[in-house]
């Protein structure tokens, strides 16, 4: 049997068996209820969906009546529901229907598609559940399950990914059972394929996911990739007269602000800064620290300073090598302390 048969096939008996079959929006095949059920169901659970469906259809029975509503009404009854830009587009579009096509809706995923507030996978599930149209799906958890399945690699929002999924969602659709497969597909997502412990075990597609014989479901669908992080390169001046470190207190707001860190810097830079006269300088191994928002590699420099330097700046301590390290330092110049500390300054 071909792969595309032996899915669908699987995936409809399970539904028909297993699937759910009570959910109010499954009593009908009224296109402005279904539409109304797969708006609402963008981004919000079921649960959270049901009594809103039920008190939106007794104030807005039909297409008509909601198009003819003040839009704060409609507001009014999507509070709480939140993604309010669904409620505003939901109200442009009875709106649209009402007027360009006479109260009838469209009954191709196409057409559904040029509608505001209907992308191409909710235009697919209108067209399924009202019109039996053979038309994809490809919400959240559409995308988990074929990842899961087929084991595709890759974030599912990269644009090479995503038009895999769509091709593959396409190529997997049934010739018969459309409304049956698809709500299917949706149930095993939020059911059985869930996002954390799925549940395999009762799976009617587990035999030939690749996700469950490679023990990936916790790696597929793929995360969104991290952004690349800036990297930074900074030079610290280790002054020492041989007993204690001279730190600078950094100002109040900044990286480390408040903290006590070896004068940041070139050498030259910092000995005239501080009008320091500088003795032998001895280059440390560099440092890479990770910060939420960038990296830093620290490039330290032992220094010691001539015999005779008094800190007069306000902002410089001189602190004991032995415990420099406590004294309120950032967790990579503690590190650094300890280094010159052990090596006996
Ligand atoms: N999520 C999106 N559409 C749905 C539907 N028709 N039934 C259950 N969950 C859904």
């Amino acid at each position: 049997m071909a792969v595309q048969n032996r899915f669908s096939d699987e995936l409809i008996a399970w539904q028909k068996a297993a699937g759910r079959h009570d959910l109010p929006w499954q009593k009908t095949r009224d296109p402005y209820r279904v539409w109304l059920s797969e708006i609402m169901l963008q981004q919000t659970q079921v649960s959270t969906v049901i009594p809103y469906y039920a008190r939106f259809l007794d104030t807005f029975p039909d297409v008509l009546t909601l198009a003819a509503a003040p839009i704060e009404r409609v507001i009014e009854h999507w509070a709480g529901l939140g993604y309010y830009a669904r409620a505003r587009n939901l109200h442009r579009c009875a709106q649209q229907i009402a007027t360009v096509n006479g109260g009838i809706f469209p009954n191709s995923a196409e057409k559904l598609a040029e509608l505001p507030g209907i992308g191409r996978s909710t235009a697919a599930a209108i067209a399924a559940f009202s019109f039996g149209r053979k038309a994809a799906i490809l919400d959240g958890n559409v995308k988990r399950v074929l990842c899961r399945q087929f084991g595709i690699a890759g974030f599912p929002g990269a644009k090479a990914v995503h038009d895999r999924l769509w091709a593959l969602a396409d190529s997997l659709l049934p010739d018969s059972d459309i409304e049956v497969y698809t709500q299917g597909l949706m149930d095993l997502g939020a059911t059985l394929c869930t996002r954390s412990r799925p549940r395999c075990g009762d799976c009617p597609l587990a035999t030939e996911c690749v996700a469950r014989r490679d023990g990936r479901q916790g790696e597929l669908p793929e995360a969104k990739p991290r952004a690349a992080v800036p990297e930074r390169t900074s030079g610290f001046v280790l002054l020492t007269d041989g007993q204690r470190l001279l730190l600078e207190r950094r100002p109040p707001v900044g990286l480390w602000g408040g903290l006590l860190v070896p004068p940041e810097g070139e050498p030259a830079e910092v000995a005239a800064r501080f009008g320091l006269q500088l003795g032998e300088t001895t280059p440390l191994p560099p440092l890479k620290h990770a910060f939420t928002h960038f990296r830093l590699t620290l490039k330290p420099v032992l220094c010691r300073v001539a015999p005779g330097f008094q800190a007069t700046e306000a902002v410089l301590e001189w602190v004991d090598i032995s415990r420099a390290a406590d004294a309120g330092v950032p967790a990579p110049i503690k590190k650094l302390i300890r280094q010159v500390a052990s090596a006996g300054g």
